[in-house]
């Protein structure tokens, strides 16, 4: 009896000296988030995200690195809100366009700002295409066409936290068979991880348990002299792309693949973003400025390719994009007028960002001879991209 009573002393020791250490170990790691983050002014604040949205809350959470990169990604469209890289002059620059209080997000009309886009990125024309001799529809939310998943795409919707470290975040979301007019349940995965080399690297990954199409990217807004610092003209582009898709007056590529040389399109060698970009040409017309899907040039491997490289003409900052998609969209921030508060009340003002979505080329479901978007039960969707910085 008395053995037996001991036993239960040392057993309830050994589960409360657990708890504390438990409790040590949690106190430690958050101490380490708190002093991670040692620019509060310039990153988004985790209270301006606290938040829920259809039953599931919403929350902030911070990548850091020794060399100062620091990153906040939000599960309200897995979206990335802050991405903080040092200069040419070692000033610590917040390269994200975008708003960074939820609020922002749940009263604007633009849904993209930062957000994996899908359950297909880009446009699919006339907002239909069919499968197996299946027609599916989907909502019109372009003119006549399908952009970014339809109406509540994976931007508007909230992502799981699945884990989360000072280097890594993975978030899920489980989109329903027939939501936004796409067949099959599917589970998207998507994990950002922040390396000691100063990349982000965005993992995708998605299941289905009925053939579907699925193409994401991550639609971030990039100005490299810092959001809110102006046009995004000055900025130098090279992309490793031969050949694009031109599209048609709705943007839907024509099923094309043209070669960039003598075109405004070139930038196979480092090229001013502006320089051509008023030029008097029918897919500038079209686009009203760049809006083209690039058909990057093949890696030798197919593994993480080589795509673009941009440098801000005032911070220095470089930006590499390497990926494993067939493509890339590059955007000049067209559509942007000035109707949305960014950060610091700033507005959204024309042409001050651009984007490079990795991507599979719009409209692919609808054109045969296009890299095909086809996802099939019991096969694993899986791609990768780099953002990489340096000065
Ligand atoms: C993509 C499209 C553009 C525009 C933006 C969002 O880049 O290609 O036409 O819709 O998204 O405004």
């Amino acid at each position: 009896m008395k053995k037996t009573f001991l036993i239960l002393i040392a057993a309830v020791n050994f589960l409360i000296m657990g708890c504390q250490n438990g409790n040590k170990q949690e106190a430690a790691t958050e101490t380490k988030k708190d002093t991670a983050i040692s620019n509060p002014t310039l990153i988004a604040n985790a209270n301006d995200f606290k938040d829920s949205l259809d039953g599931k809350a919403i929350s902030l959470v911070y990548l850091t690195n020794k060399s100062g990169v620091q990153v906040a990604i939000t599960n309200y469209g897995a979206r990335l809100i802050s991405l903080i890289v040092p200069d040419k002059n070692g000033k610590l620059t917040d390269v994200i366009v975008g708003s960074d209080k939820m609020v922002e997000f749940k009263s604007g009309k633009e849904g993209y700002f930062g957000a994996v886009v899908g359950r297909y990125a880009n446009r699919i024309g006339h907002a239909s295409f069919v499968l197996d001799g299946k027609k599916y529809s989907l909502a019109a939310n372009n003119g006549p066409n399908s952009l970014h998943g339809g109406l509540k795409g994976f931007a508007s919707v909230v992502w799981t936290i699945n884990s989360q470290n000072d280097s890594s975040v993975q978030l899920s979301y489980a989109s329903k068979d027939g939501e936004e007019g796409y067949p099959g349940n599917l589970t998207a995965k998507v994990r950002y991880t922040l390396s000691s080399s100063n990349e982000l690297k965005i993992d995708y990954e998605a299941t289905t348990d009925k053939k579907t199409v699925v193409n994401l990217t991550n639609h971030s807004y990039f100005n490299l002299n810092g959001q809110g610092s102006g046009s995004i003209l000055q900025h130098t582009l090279q992309l490793n792309a031969d050949h694009y898709t031109p599209v048609d007056s709705t943007l839907i590529p024509t099923g094309n693949i043209d070669a960039v040389a003598g075109t405004p399109f070139d930038f196979t060698k480092p090229t001013v973003i502006g320089s051509r970009i008023g030029e008097d040409n029918i897919q500038l017309k079209y686009g009203k400025g760049y809006d083209q899907n690039f058909v990057l040039n093949p890696s030798k491997n197919g593994e993480l390719n080589f795509a673009a490289r941009v440098t801000g003409d005032q911070s220095g900052i470089v930006m590499e994009v390497y990926t494993k998609e067939p493509g890339i969209q590059f955007y000049t921030g067209n559509f942007m007028q000035g109707a949305h508060t960014i950060k610091g009340g700033k507005k959204d003002d024309y042409r001050t960002a651009f984007c490079l979505e990795t991507q599979h080329y719009p409209d692919s479901p609808n054109k045969p001879k296009f890299p095909s978007t086809i996802l099939e039960p019991g096969k694993t969707y899986a791609t990768s991209t780099v953002y990489k910085f340096s000065k």
